[in-house]
């Protein structure tokens, strides 16, 4: 999505300047070319060499330089979008009654596109009604806000004022500058995570899934403009946009009956939960007590609840499962891809390495019901749920 998008980033005096770095790496590794505007302030914050370097192109700091003028008016509108990040306290009052003592305030005045504004300053500064009568002010000029954060400052005290995370930046972008419209309109119902199956109130079956990889599809669909239902077994992950309608359950009965509620009106499904096989056949109302000897846990089989949606299935509605497969992969994969009525089904073999539940990074192939077969390398995980979705784009949006 950010790949070749024009993004300046404009950098004011503030300690959160730090995160700016992170800003301009994340941005360019995700394609976008980006340019640097400073207050010469801010040069005393974090050096203009490391990001001319990490942002590939010459940083502007000055109005002028020798007997050169830098040209403030095509900077802005060079730009898709502005970003000023961090915004302190100083400049957003400028920015609010319209000064322009220097170049970046220049760029601002004359920017023909978006500009969004990621302030940073310290509680008692964010929290003055003269900050926010700016904040206003400038949010009444048509800019854009990242909200601050709460937590630890610069000061040392704990509040209201924290610069978003590069990543909470580039989230906001991507949702409000950035989504694209190849599948808007589309309902895309994702699963992912665990399923948790309880022995008594304090125990239970389980699997090692971490759920990155259904958050990831799940969020590369959401970037491509569909309307995404995310139902997920226990995790640690979070949703990185606040419009996935997030759902969320702990056992495989309670998987089921969600999918099956959300799935007849979903055009894509991607049903990349490791859900448990098996489940206790009693759940001990109190906690079991230690006793001599061996406890004998029974299990029942869960209800596949791919299999389930793959038999409801109509024209017009694709269905993707996952296979996680040690050995004869292909043919594994090429039986449930048969048996469970799906379209298309991604491929896991835990042989590869760097594959699998805990890691960050994936390889997997896709093999599709009319033959078609994509093979991606080892990724991050983000990297291969958008793959994954321009599979799904290409073969059938
Ligand atoms: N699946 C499901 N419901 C289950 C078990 C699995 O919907 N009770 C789905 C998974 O979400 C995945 C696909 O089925 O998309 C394949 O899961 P996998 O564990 O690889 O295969 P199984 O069908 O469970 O078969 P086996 O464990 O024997 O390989």
């Amino acid at each position: 999505m950010l790949n070749d998008k024009k993004i300046l980033i404009g950098i004011t005096a503030s300690i959160a300047a730090y995160k700016s770095i992170l800003l301009v790496r994340l941005l360019v590794k995700a394609g976008a070319e980006v340019r640097v505007v400073m207050t010469p302030a801010a040069k005393d914050f974090v050096s203009p060499l490391v990001l001319s370097t990490l942002s590939k192109n010459r940083v502007t700091i000055e109005l002028t330089e020798g007997d050169e003028w830098a040209n403030h008016v095509m900077l802005g509108r060079w730009a898709d979008v502005f970003v000023m990040a961090p915004l302190s306290c100083n400049t957003l009052a400028k920015m609010a009654h319209g000064q322009c003592d220097n170049l970046l305030l220049a760029v601002y005045l004359s920017a023909t596109c978006p500009v969004v504004a990621v302030p940073a300053m310290d509680e008692d500064m964010w929290h003055h009604p003269a900050t926010q009568r700016n904040i206003e002010l400038i949010k009444g000029y048509g800019n854009h806000l990242v909200p601050v954060n709460r937590g630890e400052l610069a000061s040392g005290l704990y509040g209201d004022g924290r610069m978003a995370e590069p990543e909470a930046v580039i989230t906001y972008l991507n949702t409000f500058f950035f989504r694209s419209d190849k599948l808007k309109g589309r309902k895309a119902l994702v699963t992912a995570g665990p399923t948790y199956e309880a022995i008594d109130p304090v125990r239970f079956v389980g699997n090692h899934s971490s759920g990155k990889m259904g958050f990831a599809i799940a969020e590369a669909l959401y970037e491509q403009g569909a309307d995404v239902v995310l139902v997920t077994g226990p995790t640690r992950q979070r949703a990185a946009y606040e419009g996935i309608r997030v759902i969320d359950v702990v056992s495989a009965a309670d998987m089921l009956a969600a999918a099956e509620r959300e799935f007849d009106d979903s055009e894509i499904t991607v049903m990349s939960a490791a859900v448990a096989d098996y489940s206790p056949v009693t759940q001990a109302p109190e906690k079991i007590k230690k006793e001599s000897g061996e406890l004998v846990l029974t299990l029942k089989k869960t209800t596949d609840i791919l299999k389930t949606l793959g038999q409801r299935k109509k024209d017009g509605q694709l269905l993707i499962g996952f296979a996680l497969e040690t050995h004869n992969e292909k043919e594994f994969a090429q039986k449930k891809l048969q048996s469970k009525n799906l379209d298309a089904i991604v491929l896991n073999s835990l042989r590869d390495k760097g594959a699998g539940f805990a890691t960050d990074t994936n390889q997997v192939t896709v093999l599709s019901r009319s033959g078609e077969e994509r093979v991606i390398g080892l990724r991050s995980k983000k990297e291969i749920a958008h793959e994954i979705v321009s599979f799904i784009i290409q073969q059938y949006a």
